[in-house]
């Protein structure tokens, strides 16, 4: 690795880290630009947005990282595929949060994720997430972790909320841009906003790992996530204390898909009801809009 990249804004036991700051610092600093001069959006799908800053971000990440770690490989969004059959192997999501960037909302990030894939392991099977780095231009936040060494935020160590229960908890979700007629998700959104202090949903996955980290959220859980979305926000939250599974608490995989991450102390609690909504239980009932018409044409005055 060249010591020539490094972040200030990390520990310096954090190495690899470190180094993987620098470039999303310099990638955040990029799209912020492209952000504020306003940028054309094209579609990758019906409603799936990119733009010229996501391709951008990309290609300067990608460079860096080949200079900065030359044996790794690199597995981003937008379609870099290199090295992949090296021993480390970088998730790159250039912008996460496109839909919010493209519409003027500042609520975006670059996330890199660094698995570590030993010799003999399958194509299919998963590695062990190493080092994870998320920078947030508009606020200036960079999160950064390694394994077995904590979870970190500008430079000061963070945890996980200490929330006991879900009807205290704060929480996050978000809804895919593709397959959205495929997602039941709007029902775990109406459940989980009906028992807790509230679901956010920012529009950022990756930052929603990251706030999950740091004690801003409770929990978050997502269908239908990429590897990029969440690599480097599964390490954060682990570092911090935290939990990920998939919804029914198997483990965590980078091709899960499904995603729920939590300070761990609501994690059986939000797993539970999971299940009990899987197995068509659970559902407080609310008026259909039909209904809440006819009750309020009903009412006097
Ligand atoms: C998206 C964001 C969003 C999530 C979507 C992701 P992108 O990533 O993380 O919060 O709800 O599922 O695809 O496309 O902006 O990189
Ligand atoms: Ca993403
Ligand atoms: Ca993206």
């Amino acid at each position: 690795m060249s010591a020539s990249v490094v972040s200030e804004r990390v520990p310096k036991e954090l190495e690899i880290a470190t180094a993987a700051a620098a470039i999303a610092q310099e990638a955040g600093r990029l799209i912020r630009g492209y952000f504020e001069r306003g940028v054309a959006t094209e579609y990758k799908g019906d409603v799936d947005v990119v733009t010229e800053a996501d391709r951008a971000s990309e290609k300067l990440i990608t460079e860096r990282l080949g200079a900065v770690f030359p044996g790794h490989g690199v597995y981003g969004e937008e379609g870099a595929r290199q090295q992949m059959d090296s021993e480390y192997r970088w998730y790159v999501d250039p912008v996460d949060g496109t839909t919010n960037f493209a519409h003027g909302f500042p609520v975006f990030c670059v996330s890199l994720g660094l698995e570590h894939r030993p010799s003999g392991l399958a194509a299919g099977e998963d590695g062990e997430l190493v080092a994870a780095v998320i920078y947030d231009p508009m606020r200036d936040e960079l999160f950064a972790a390694e394994k077995g060494k904590g979870a970190w935020l500008n430079g000061g160590r963070v945890h996980v909320s200490s929330t006991r229960q879900l009807a205290e908890a704060l929480l996050a979700t978000g809804f895919p841009s593709r397959k959205r007629h495929a997602s039941p998700n709007i029902h775990f959104y109406q459940e989980f906003t009906l028992r807790s202090h509230g679901v956010r949903r920012a529009g950022s996955a990756a930052l929603d790992l990251a706030y999950t980290a740091c004690g801003r959220l409770d929990g978050f859980w997502e269908f239908y996530l990429n590897p990029w979305d969440t690599a480097a926000g599964a390490l954060l939250v682990v570092e911090a204390g935290g939990a990920i599974t998939r919804f029914d608490g198997t483990p965590f995989r980078l091709d899960s898909g499904e995603v729920l991450a939590s300070n761990g102390l609501i994690h059986a609690e939000v797993a539970a009801l999971f299940a009990a909504m899987f197995a068509g239980r659970g559902l407080h009932p609310i008026p259909t809009p039909a209904e809440f018409a006819a009750q309020r044409a009903a009412r006097p005055g």
